[in-house]
């Protein structure tokens, strides 16, 4: 029963047949269009609240979270490389496990796209307010307008996030009516942020303020905080892993890319090493010249990330210039040694190239619920496609005002954990998947095979547990909370509603690639 209503593989590859002709994307772009994709919020805000973690020891929990991801992204490579379709783990999910767990999975998926996308909104505000209307035009925008409630794990005094409303209900409109990213400007986008990072890192690296006294203690929290703390150097490699979430948008991309069985393996893995060496490199010029040791509270234990407590403590003269409490820390970082304009380009560069990493997320959330709502197991209404715009207005909206509503009233970091507690569920079947697929679908081609699958995919799924069970408690209980959710409505709704139940098979298919946009930032 839990591994009942199986879509065959040979159903799912009849709908990419279809799009065969739309193939124009190489290596390159594919590369390109993943580090567009992964490069956001988690590098130039998340890593104050991964300081605050794991003080220095942030390099380390970037290369945990970046070793994770790569044996992942293997997995994905494989599964991609078989099944160059829309609907990533979802439709992975449905070909080998079924649809109730392709559902649970899907029902991850929202948490992975749709809450990222409000913590890459709410990081880019605190980019927006702090470079643009405080450094430029001299605007203090008060904490009543910019930041979460207090009570929340916003600043005192915070009520609503407008900025981040306003930036998710942009993107959402955009996308309504068909705007779409080039390539050309998803290229310029990577540029600009891999300048920044580039001229952080130059500038930080060889800065006399560097010292390595900042690294010592390079574990002030240990390297595990225990279960559920989200500390010590583990726990911020939970919250950091936010830093690379997106790289799995490079497989949905598969249906438009050319010779996708070599090109989508080149770039998942090329564009997670990419990050990876930079992240590492940036958090290494963050510790080394301005420090990066937590602030403790009781016991010795860092105040959580975004918790009142924090913010308390970041309100105070005393604490205030310190990583862990800046919203938009790489830019303080650089002002901080004595490069006020660098900081402020750094900062302009975030502002310009920020709401991209929301678009394309808000875009991978519409075309799951799309490709749900195909299959039957969310209602059509929702992929209903707009006469003039073609896009799937309906479930557009209504993700966007969701995103705006997450975005006005939680903080950044508890955003992130949220996500990341979604995806690394999704990851773990991914890796699944692939392997009971070299049983059943053992005769079928896949020229990318996961080099050493039996060491790869299990190492995927323990790291995905082991990030999991390091996330802060209540992070971690949103996935089963949701997941009981998500469940109800399944047997309320999809279970009966499905069209594997009820024997049709892909009613409205050729709707997707009728659908505009396609993919940003790949046309
Ligand atoms: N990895 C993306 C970011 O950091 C989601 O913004």
């Amino acid at each position: 029963m839990i591994f009942g209503r199986i879509k065959s593989v040979d159903a799912i590859l009849a709908t990419a047949e279809r799009k065969s002709l739309h193939r124009t994307l190489g290596a390159f772009q594919l590369t390109l269009f993943g580090i567009g994709c992964v490069i956001g919020t988690g590098i130039f805000v998340l890593t104050a609240a991964g300081a605050q973690k794991a003080g220095p020891g942030l390099m380390l929990a970037f290369a945990i979270a970046g070793a994770i991801c790569i044996v992942a992204a293997l997995c994905y490579a494989e599964i991609a490389s078989m099944m160059p379709v829309a609907g990533s783990a979802y439709t992975y999910t449905y070909s080998v496990m079924g649809e109730l767990l392709a559902w649970t999975v899907g029902w991850a998926l929202i948490l992975e796209y749709a809450v990222a996308a409000s913590a890459v909104a709410v990081g880019w505000s605190g980019y927006f307010t702090g470079t643009i209307l405080n450094q430029f035009l001299g605007i203090h925008l008060p904490a009543a307008l910019s930041s979460a409630p207090l009570a929340l794990g916003g600043a005192p005094g915070g009520i609503i996030n407008l900025p981040a409303v306003i930036i998710s209900l942009l993107i959402t409109w955009l996308l309504m009516i068909g705007t779409t990213e080039s390539a050309r400007v998803n290229a310029v986008l990577v540029l600009i942020k891999v300048t920044a990072l580039t001229a952080f890192i130059v500038l930080t690296l060889p800065s006399d303020q560097f010292s390595t006294a900042n690294f010592n203690p390079f574990l002030p929290a240990g390297l595990f905080g225990g279960f559920g703390s989200g500390v010590g150097a583990v726990g911020a490699a939970a919250t950091i892993f936010f830093a690379y979430v997106g790289f799995d948008a490079v497989s949905t991309a598969a249906e438009e890319t050319k010779n996708p069985q070599r090109n989508v393996p080149i770039g998942l893995i090329g564009s997670l090493l990419f990050c990876t060496v930079f992240y590492i490199l940036v958090a290494a010029g963050a510790v080394g010249t301005i420090g990066g040791q937590p602030i403790m509270g009781p016991g010795g234990i860092p105040f959580p990330a975004g918790s009142e407590e924090l913010a308390r403590q970041c309100a105070m003269a005393e604490y205030s210039q310190m990583l862990v409490c800046s919203n938009e820390a790489l830019a303080h970082v650089l002002r901080a040694i004595g490069f006020g304009t660098v900081g402020n380009l750094l900062g302009i560069a975030a502002f310009i190239a920020l709401p991209s990493v929301i678009l394309i997320l808000l875009f991978g959330q519409t075309r799951i619920f799309f490709v749900m709502s195909r299959d039957g197991l969310l209602p059509d209404g929702l992929s209903k496609i707009h006469p003039k715009w073609k896009t799937p207005y309906i479930v557009t909206a209504l993700t966007g005002g969701a995103v705006a509503f997450a975005a006005a009233f939680l903080p950044v970091g508890k955003l992130a954990d949220i996500a990341n507690a979604g995806t690394l569920y999704a990851f773990m079947m991914v890796a699944i998947a692939v392997m009971m697929l070299r049983k059943t679908e053992a005769a079928r081609i896949r020229s990318f095979k996961t080099p050493m699958l039996w060491l790869v995919g299990p190492a995927t799924i323990l790291g995905c547990v082991f990030l999991f069970f390091n996330l802060p408690f209540e992070a971690m209980i949103v996935l089963p909370v949701w997941g009981a959710v998500g469940l109800v409505i399944y047997y309320l709704y999809g279970y009966r509603n499905s069209h594997m139940g009820r024997g049709i098979e892909e009613v409205n298919e050729a709707s997707l690639s009728e659908l505009e946009p396609k993919v940003p930032g790949t046309e």
